[in-house]
């Protein structure tokens, strides 16, 4: 047993000293909590809808939010039996009232509507739930919220830093959120492993031999099973993993940086320096030197939250890969990058052609019917090599209809399953870069990715 501590004290002040909240911003993020929830009862009340009130959730409400990272999540609270009709209709309205006096104000849709605000340099999500009995009976997906705010409220006093340390030291890792773009951990996540391991430092040292599969039980009271690589069953309803979001590569991220940072405790592994944009002659030169084929499928960004984008994003970019492993072209690796304007899907080849020649094997010679049907179809064809008996099979030598790769994806991506509103970018116009072509792309985001990427 590792008994010895070996995460420097000063280490962890230097840190804290950059995320822990200032008692200014502190007092000034209660006052705008406080006033949400004067404004929410007044609204209601305006309204005239009974027995609903505010409560506050998330980090703000448990002392364990990132100084500058303002979000506020108030939960507008009706009673169980409301019909889901009327929570939208009524929660919209209180929501809308207090929007009257915020900065800005956006629609926004998760299982049912809530509404996004600015106010007083906060950034707010107002949101309508019903106020179940347990965590277990909820109505709907939010319902669940209020439950963990409860569960983490008494037990993570105390241990507010070593939530704050964690949840940098995830950011600095690359896997903190759990939002379908990053796959990661989510702060209640956090909030869990931290309580479960009794510390930063405790959480860190156990996640060096985490292995997939690993299962953290907090109320022993598992339910069901779960095939996530972590599975952190709910302590307020016993069904659910609150990991789900978790993949299998952020998840060994985490183990990775674990590792790391235990060798070589410092800074950067919570404040890793940003990489800066690449320039176009060591674009050149990084790809003269790998000598791989690139391509990059550019189309206008839908306009859609990313929740929505991302998953259609990784699904394209699994479409285009085997799209083109399919057509005989080996793909080394992908990845996509969406700017505001434009997104990019890259793709890193072992060779952007293949030769006119593709080689065509069919049946043994001795299989009935089928042998000579295959002989009989590519005997004749004009486009046939050569053909002739290798290993018992009949092999034709014909010719292959794509030999380039940026032809293939753009003629036949999108006739592929992409995503509703990447196929309809898509179809108003794509182009494909091929090598250093993507020196036209100039966005510094795009550049950025693209020093990770070469
Ligand atoms: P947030 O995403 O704002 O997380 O969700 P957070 O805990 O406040 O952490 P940070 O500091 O802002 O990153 C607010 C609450 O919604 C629930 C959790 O209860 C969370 O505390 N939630 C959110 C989930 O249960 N799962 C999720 O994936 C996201
Ligand atoms: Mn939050």
């Amino acid at each position: 047993m590792e008994t010895q501590s070996r995460i420097p004290e000063n280490l962890k002040l230097a840190v804290l000293e950059r995320i822990k909240p200032s008692q200014a911003e502190r007092e000034r993020l209660l006052i705008a909590q406080d006033e949400l929830v004067a404004k929410v009862k007044e609204a209601a009340e305006q309204l005239d809808v009974p027995d609903v009130f505010a409560k506050v959730v998330g980090s703000a409400a448990r002392g364990t939010w990132l100084s500058g990272t303002h979000d506020i999540d108030i939960f507008i609270s009706f009673p169980e039996e409301t019909a889901r009709e009327d929570l939208e209709t009524q929660g919209m309205a209180i929501a809308r009232d207090i929007a009257k006096g915020a900065e800005h104000a956006e629609d926004r849709h998760a299982e049912h509507p809530y509404l996004n605000i600015r106010f007083k340099g906060f950034d707010v999500d107002l949101v309508p739930c019903f106020r179940v009995a347990s965590a277990c009976r909820i109505k709907s997906a939010v319902d669940r919220t209020p439950f963990h705010n409860e569960f983490v409220k008494t037990r993570i006093e105390g241990l507010e830093d070593d939530v704050l340390l964690m949840k940098q030291f995830m950011r600095g890792a690359g896997v903190y959120g759990s939002e379908l773009r990053t796959q990661g951990f989510s702060g209640y996540l956090t909030e869990l492993l931290v309580i479960h391991y009794g510390s930063f430092e405790s959480a860190v040292q156990a996640a060096r031999s985490w292995k997939p599969g690993k299962k953290i039980d907090l109320m022993k009271h598992a339910e069901i099973e779960h095939e996530e690589p972590l599975v952190m069953v709910d302590p307020t309803d016993p069904k659910r993993n609150v990991a789900a979001a978790l993949s299998l590569d952020k998840f060994c991220m985490f183990i990775d940086h674990c590792r790391e940072f235990l060798k070589n405790p410092d800074l950067k592994s919570f404040f890793p320096e940003p990489p800066s944009p690449v320039g176009d002659a060591e674009i050149l030169e990084k790809m003269e030197m790998r000598g791989s084929g690139q391509l990059a499928v550019v189309f206008k960004t839908p306009d859609v939250v990313e929740d929505v984008l991302y998953p259609q994003l990784y699904k394209t970019e699994q479409a285009a890969a085997s799209l083109l492993e399919g057509h005989g072209f080996s793909v080394i690796k992908t990845g996509v990058w969406a700017g505001r304007q434009e997104t990019v899907i890259m793709l890193e080849l072992i060779s952007n052609t293949l030769p006119n020649v593709k080689k065509h094997i069919g049946p043994p010679v001795w299989v009935p019917g089928h042998a000579e049907q295959f002989k009989a179809k590519y005997e004749n064809t004009e486009d046939v090599f050569a053909g002739y008996i290798e290993d018992g099979k009949y092999v034709f030598e014909i010719l292959r209809k794509y030999p380039l790769a940026a032809e293939l994806l753009k003629e036949q991506l999108s006739s592929h399953s992409l995503g509703k509103h990447i196929q309809k970018s898509i179809n108003r116009g794509v182009e494909v870069l091929e090598n250093a072509e993507v020196r036209s792309l100039k966005d510094p985001g795009f550049r950025v990715f693209l020093r990770n990427w070469l």
